[in-house]
């Protein structure tokens, strides 16, 4: 068991120091963020991930996880250093590494005996390079370190259980040493024979862009799958049901819907895309995939303003939603923020509802109307659209929205409402690739 430190305590930091704290290793988790590390200091986890908080709880009064603002502290105190600040789009389409560089400056100036430093964010193929160069660039006596690149494949909304019971770990060192370290740190998996898979740096780094860009493949896939369904009077659950029994496919991943968000898919595609044509290599798939995905979304747009007699104009629309998917407050790259824009844009008005994520929209749109609840958002508008799959939304009392609503326009983006009633209650719906009863 190892003392850690974890540099950016966001989606991924948090759960990855969390969770090396249950694996009975000493964490610090660090960041230039005095609110959010106040808050955790206080007992207070500033996301929404189900399952974190009593963890977090349990390892604090275990004295194995702790918060701090200084990480230069923390670095010297620790023997395995954890990069886990973001690494967002950048205004090219390649990964903004400007956070991790000034990470990597920190470490170095903080290198006071051998260390383990590992990048957990999603970096370019050959950041590992870069960052080993950086760090030997001004070695320092008594100072020594191997590098590490371990991707994380933690989904919001499940990340603990990501964490916790991992399809695979993949360590990508040419040290010995280093793969041995961190073998130690995630001891429990090691000892229960979870796989463990050691490759090169750059291996490590393809494969966390080779998996997210194959998902999100795969989920455009099924999106034009859907929308050639609808010209063609076939089911796309059906569809999707019976290609998901063939194993070679699985069912994974591939529900139809509004377009897929978040803070990884979107910016990871379109950085490998960059990486591609950098290093002059065509990859169509993945530019498909990043056009399809942008379609799909507008096509959600067109599908609501088609829906609605008389168009968007004045009327008032529920946008049951925000976060990019259920069992998360992240909006980022949420296909609700085209859905909201494009009403706004034809001059409709909007009643948000989301049950965690309503504050993380406020600060992209502050003058739509949030509510509390689902009923009060539909009160007397004249369309809804359901736009994330929470769970609430698939045991909605249609009859008691239908008698709140002055219209009875549905679009259901995420295929979770029973058609059946929703005929019977005579809305007029729309969904994505289903056949209408
Ligand atoms: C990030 C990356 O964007 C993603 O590519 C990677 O796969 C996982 O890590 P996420 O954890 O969702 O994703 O990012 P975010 O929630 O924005 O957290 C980053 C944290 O780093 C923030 O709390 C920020 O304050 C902190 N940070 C940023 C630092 O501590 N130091 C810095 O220099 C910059
Ligand atoms: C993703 C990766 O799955 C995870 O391994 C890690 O690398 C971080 O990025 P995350 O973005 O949190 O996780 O959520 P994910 O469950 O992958 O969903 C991404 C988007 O795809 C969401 O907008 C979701 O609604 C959409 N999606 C997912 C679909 O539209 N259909 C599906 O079948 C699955």
């Amino acid at each position: 068991m190892k003392n850690i430190t974890i540099i950016g305590t966001g989606y991924v930091g948090l759960v990855t120091g969390v969770g090396l704290s249950e694996f009975g290793n000493k964490v610090i988790c660090t960041d230039i963020n005095n609110d959010k590390i106040s808050k955790l200091n206080s007992g207070k986890v500033p996301i929404y991930e189900p399952g974190l908080e009593e963890i977090i709880i349990r390892n604090i009064q275990n004295d194995r996880l702790f918060f701090s603002l200084d990480i230069a502290a923390s670095i010297k105190k620790s023997e395995v250093i954890i990069i886990a600040v973001g690494t967002p789009q950048s205004d090219h389409g390649d990964a903004d590494m400007q956070y991790v560089d000034s990470v990597v400056n920190t470490i170095k100036e903080n290198l006071n005996n051998y260390k383990v430093i590992c990048t957990k964010s999603t970096v370019p193929i050959g950041s590992g390079k870069k960052i080993i160069k950086s760090l030997k660039s001004s070695y320092k006596e008594n100072s020594d370190f191997n590098y590490v690149s371990n991707p994380e494949f933690l989904r919001e909304g499940s990340a603990v259980k990501d964490f916790l019971w991992p399809d695979r770990v993949i360590i990508g060192t040419s040290s010995l040493n280093a793969y041995e370290t961190m073998c130690d740190i995630y001891r429990p998996l090691y000892i229960n024979k979870n796989p463990i898979k050691r490759t090169s740096v750059e291996t490590a780094e393809m494969i966390k862009y080779a998996s997210n860009s194959f998902l999100a493949l795969k989920i455009s896939y099924i999106n034009e799958i859907a929308n050639l369904c609808e010209q063609v009077d076939a089911d796309v659950h059906d569809v999707a049901v019976a290609m998901g029994k063939d194993g070679r496919i699985s069912d994974k991943f591939l529900h139809p819907g509004p377009g897929f968000g978040g803070s990884c898919f979107p910016k990871d595609l379109r950085s490998l895309s960059y990486i591609a044509k950098e290093n002059d290599v065509k990859m169509s798939t993945i530019n498909a995939a990043i056009e399809a995905n942008k379609k799909q979304k507008y096509l959600m747009c067109c599908k609501l303003e088609n829906l609605v007699s008389g168009g968007l104009k004045g009327k008032e629309i529920a946008v049951l939603g925000l976060a990019f998917k259920a069992n998360t407050d992240d909006i980022r790259d949420s296909s609700s923020i085209e859905m909201i824009s494009f009403i706004l844009s034809k001059s409709g008005k909007v009643n948000a509802y989301d049950p965690i994520a309503n504050d993380s929209m406020l600060k992209i749109f502050p003058n739509i109307a949030y509510f509390q609840n689902v009923y009060e958002a539909v009160n007397k508008v004249d369309a809804l659209v359901v736009m994330t799959e929470w769970n609430e939304f698939r045991s909605l009392d249609l009859r008691k929205i239908r008698s709140a609503m002055n219209g009875n326009f549905i679009l259901d983006t995420r295929n979770i409402l029973n058609m059946k009633e929703l005929s019977a209650l005579k809305f007029v719906y729309d969904n994505v690739g289903r056949q209408k009863i």
